[in-house]
């Protein structure tokens, strides 16, 4: 029970790496409430973590939106009490060149993955101040450290922004007692990469990156999480966790 007590809010629960996280916190003894765009997802884990004996709460949620933001924060207070863990997990990805960028895509793409995690750290630390501390952990990739030829740019300006964005969060909110730090994973296998995995031709591709040659299981990048989230990493903030099978090592 590594987190016997604790109350975590995970954006972009309902499925993917966040799901997987949700259910291994709940196992760990946090109270967890789960916010996503896709409702029908989202409340299959939330009955998922019930049945096992856990306490969950889905609560609908456009991380992009500061009053949605508002609402998550107050029904997180009011079901739970407080929130001693933010997972700012939600994100998009977008396939392609720059040039495939137009100015909606950059909109949209900043908005929920770099946005997204700031309103987040805006309306949850003051509930963390109340309660002397907390553990936020921001999730950007390895697309926040290196450069990909696959993948819009966009994605990666806005995982360079979640990894500098949390830094900063250490450096101000230290002396409250909360923590931030930034996960970064490789491929991992959820739905956003779907597409990529499925092709024999990708399978060597990752053979021939992956130092590990196989991309994640979400529970890999789950138990990261669970470590930053717990008091184990109580003087760790402002780092980076790399999860990423060894690619950004060559
Ligand atoms: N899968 C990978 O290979 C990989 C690698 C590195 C980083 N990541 C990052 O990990 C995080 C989780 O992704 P995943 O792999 O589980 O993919 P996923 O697509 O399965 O999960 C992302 C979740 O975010 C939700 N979401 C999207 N827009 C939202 C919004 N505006 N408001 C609230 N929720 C929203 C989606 O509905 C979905 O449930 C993302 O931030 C992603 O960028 C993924």
């Amino acid at each position: 029970m590594r987190l016997e007590g604790k109350v975590a809010l995970i954006t972009g629960g309902a499925r993917g790496q966040g799901a997987a996280e949700a259910k291994l916190f709940a196992k760990e003894g946090a109270k967890i409430v789960i916010t996503d765009i896709l409702d029908e997802e989202g409340s299959k884990i939330e009955a998922e973590i019930a049945e096992h004996g856990g306490e969950c709460l889905y609560i609908h949620h456009d991380v992009s939106n500061s009053r949605d933001w508002e609402d998550v924060v107050n029904k997180t207070v009011e079901h739970f009490g407080k929130i001693d863990i933010l997972l700012n997990n939600a994100g998009i990805a977008v396939w392609g060149t720059n040039d495939d960028t137009s100015e909606e895509i950059w909109d949209s793409v900043m908005d929920i993955n770099a946005k997204g995690v700031f309103l987040g750290t805006k309306y949850v630390v003051p509930e963390m101040k109340k309660n002397g501390g907390g553990s936020i952990i921001n999730v950007s990739s390895i697309s926040g450290i290196i450069g990909q030829p696959t993948i819009q740019p966009v994605y990666n300006a806005s995982k360079g922004a979640v990894r500098i964005f949390t830094k900063s969060t250490a450096v101000q909110y230290g002396k409250y007692g909360i923590r931030a730090n930034s996960i970064h994973p490789g491929g991992v296998d959820t739905d956003m990469i779907a597409h990529i995995t499925g092709d024999e031709l990708r399978q060597q591709r990752i053979k021939e990156t992956v130092p590990l040659q196989r991309i994640a299981n979400p529970i890999e990048i789950a138990y990261g999480a669970l470590f930053l989230a717990s008091d184990e990493s109580s003087y760790m903030t402002g780092s980076e966790m790399v999860m990423d099978g060894g690619v950004t090592a060559s």
